[in-house]
């Protein structure tokens, strides 16, 4: 069914589990994610960002392939449709219109004035509309090439101000991650982790959890994470088991076995992170 993330966040919350947020770029990564999740009957936010939304062609092909997809799939768990990093008011109302049923307005670069302005715009049209607004409070961390650019972690007063200002229902915080896969060690603190659960009343979600190790992602659990983002993991494994298979199978032209040739390695990734919640 597709709900809000709401309810599935504070479930999660008080269970000290995780939601995962795994990010799709086409037809088949949908496909497969929900298949996957339907098999071990977990809930399950699928992030859209407005790259592969333009890619795929725009916000309405995007909610009505997922809508197609959960009743001729007959999935029955719980299903999130999200805007991630939704980098405008209009996107988000745009995306909201469409079937979206959660999303996220990132201003995390903006003044904190203009950030809390922003997405109380968009809390006020997401409520009207039963749809669930993430947004996010100090900087994430670039990866450009090798060498890791640190951003701001968050400030727990700004935060709990952040929240009580906005409205959100969750909040996306900087506490060490960084989006993509970086090879280094990360710093991550956990202290701010736990200091922002106990004192902040709503949902914490962990942006950039790509080349954490599945221990690592306990940790962040552990200290209270309730929603984990995933997008580079999985188009490293279906990048590779694709380039393995046209190596090894170069006269095939079939572009359901070339593609195909990943699906697995998507579910792979998708379990792997699920089952932290075990
Ligand atoms: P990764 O690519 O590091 O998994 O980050 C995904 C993300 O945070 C999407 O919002």
């Amino acid at each position: 069914m597709l709900v809000n993330s709401k309810k599935m966040l504070s479930n999660a919350k008080k269970k000290k589990e995780v939601v995962f947020h795994f990010n799709i770029n086409n037809l088949e990564w949908a496909k497969c994610i929900l298949e996957e999740c339907n098999e071990l009957k977990t809930p399950v936010i699928l992030g859209v960002s407005e790259s592969a939304i333009k890619y795929m062609g725009g916000y309405d092909v995007v909610a009505s392939l997922v809508y197609s997809l959960i009743t001729d799939l007959e999935i029955k768990t719980d299903v999130c449709l999200h805007l991630d990093h939704g980098s405008s008011v209009e996107s988000c109302i745009r995306a909201i219109d469409a079937g979206f049923n959660s999303v996220m307005l990132d201003m995390s670069k903006k003044p904190y004035q203009e950030n809390v302005e922003k997405v109380s715009e968009v809390v006020r049209y997401a409520k009207n509309n039963d749809v669930s607004v993430e947004a996010e409070i100090g900087s994430m961390g670039q990866i450009s090439g090798d060498s890791l650019q640190l951003g701001t972690n968050t400030n727990l007063e700004d935060c709990k101000n952040f929240v009580k200002d906005t409205g959100i229902d969750a909040v996306a915080a900087s506490v060490g991650t960084v989006h993509g896969i970086y090879k280094g060690k990360l710093n991550i603190d956990y202290k701010l982790i736990e200091n922002l659960y106990n004192e902040i009343d709503k949902p914490l979600v962990l942006h950039g959890g790509s080349g954490l190790s599945i221990e690592t992602l306990k940790k962040c659990k552990e200290a209270g994470i309730t929603k984990i983002n995933i997008n580079s993991d999985i188009q490293d494994s279906w990048s590779k088991a694709v380039r393995n298979f046209i190596k090894e199978n170069p006269d095939v032209i079939d572009p359901r076995k070339i593609i195909g040739a990943g699906f697995q390695a998507i579910k792979d990734v998708v379990r792997e992170k699920i089952n932290i919640n075990k």
